[in-house]
C-alpha cells in the first residue's frame, strides 16, 4: 500500500470512508492520528458548518486527513472555498459525477481529488478529466449502494485502471486479509465505513453500534427508500 500512503500522506492507505453525521471532528482525527486516513463527511452541511468542522478536526490531529463534498450540494462551490481555505490536502466528490468546473475548482486550490467512479467508462472519463485517485465501491458498501459487488467491480475495474490513477476500494471489507487481497489485485488501498462506525472514537449512539456488532452478515438489507 505505499502508493496509496504516498498518495494520502497516511503511514497505511486506510481511508475511513465519510459517514454523514458520523465521521465528524473525532472519528477523523482519531483515524489520521492512528496512522489512516480521516474523512469529514460534509453532507448536508452548510458551508458554515463545514468551516467549524475542518478547525475543530485540525485542532484534534496535525495528520492530514480529507473532506467528502456531495456532488448535489446546492452550496458546493461555497464548500470547495471552505476546504480551499483551510488548505484541504484532498476533496473527494461522492453522489454523481463532478459538476462542470467543480475538479478545476477543487484542483486550484491546490487539493488532490478523489471521484467515485461506478462503472469502467466513467472511470475512463474521469481519469481523462483529470482527477487524482478513484474509489471504486461495491454493492456490499454502507450508504448509497450500486448494484454490482465490490469482487465483480474490482476485477472488472483494476486490470484497466490501476496503473493510471491510484484506485481504492470500497465495499463489504472489515478485515486485513480482504484488504491484502484487492492490494495484490492492484489497489492502491482501500476505503472501509461499516467497521469505524463501531470505533470508541465515534460518535454514533451505543445502540447503532451494539447492532452493527451484534449483526451477522445476512442482517443487512438494502432499503429501496430512506424510512419516513
Ligand atoms: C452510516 C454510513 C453513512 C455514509 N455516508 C456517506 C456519505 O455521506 N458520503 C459518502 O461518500 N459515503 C458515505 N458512506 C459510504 C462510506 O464512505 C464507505 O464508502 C462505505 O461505508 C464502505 O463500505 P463498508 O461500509 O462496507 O466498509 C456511508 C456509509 C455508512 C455506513
Amino acid at each position: 500500500m505505499a502508493r496509496g500512503a504516498a498518495f494520502l500522506g497516511s503511514e497505511v492507505a486506510i481511508m475511513a470512508g465519510a459517514m454523514s453525521w458520523v465521521s465528524e471532528r473525532n472519528l477523523v482525527a482519531a483515524m489520521s492520528n492512528a496512522g489512516g486516513f480521516g474523512v469529514i463527511a460534509c453532507g448536508a452541511m452548510t458551508p458554515e458548518l463545514l468551516d467549524a468542522e475542518i478547525a475543530g478536526t485540525k485542532a484534534l490531529t496535525d495528520k492530514p486527513f480529507g473532506v467528502n463534498l456531495i456532488t448535489m450540494h446546492p452550496a458546493l462551490f461555497d464548500l470547495i472555498a471552505v476546504c480551499a481555505k483551510h488548505k484541504v490536502g484532498h476533496v473527494v466528490l461522492a453522489g454523481g459525477l463532478p459538476p462542470k468546473g467543480s475538479l478545476e475548482a477543487i484542483k486550484e486550490s491546490g487539493a488532490k481529488v478523489i471521484c467515485f467512479a461506478p462503472t469502467l467508462a466513467l472511470a475512463k472519463k474521469l481519469i481523462r478529466s483529470g482527477v487524482d485517485a478513484l474509489v471504486i465501491e461495491g454493492m456490499e458498501a454502507g450508504g448509497h449502494i450500486g448494484p454490482v459487488s465490490t469482487s465483480v467491480l474490482a476485477q472488472e475495474m483494476l486490470p484497466e485502471i490501476a496503473e493510471s490513477v491510484p484506485v481504492f476500494v470500497a465495499g463489504g471489507i472489515g478485515r486485513g486479509e480482504a484488504i491484502a487481497g484487492y492490494l495484490d489485485m492492484g489497489a492502491a488501498g482501500v476505503q472501509l465505513g461499516t467497521r469505524f462506525v463501531c470505533a470508541t472514537e465515534s460518535i454514533a449512539h451505543p445502540n447503532f453500534k451494539k447492532a452493527f456488532i451484534r449483526a451477522s452478515a445476512r442482517d443487512a438489507v438494502a432499503s429501496v427508500q430512506i424510512d419516513p
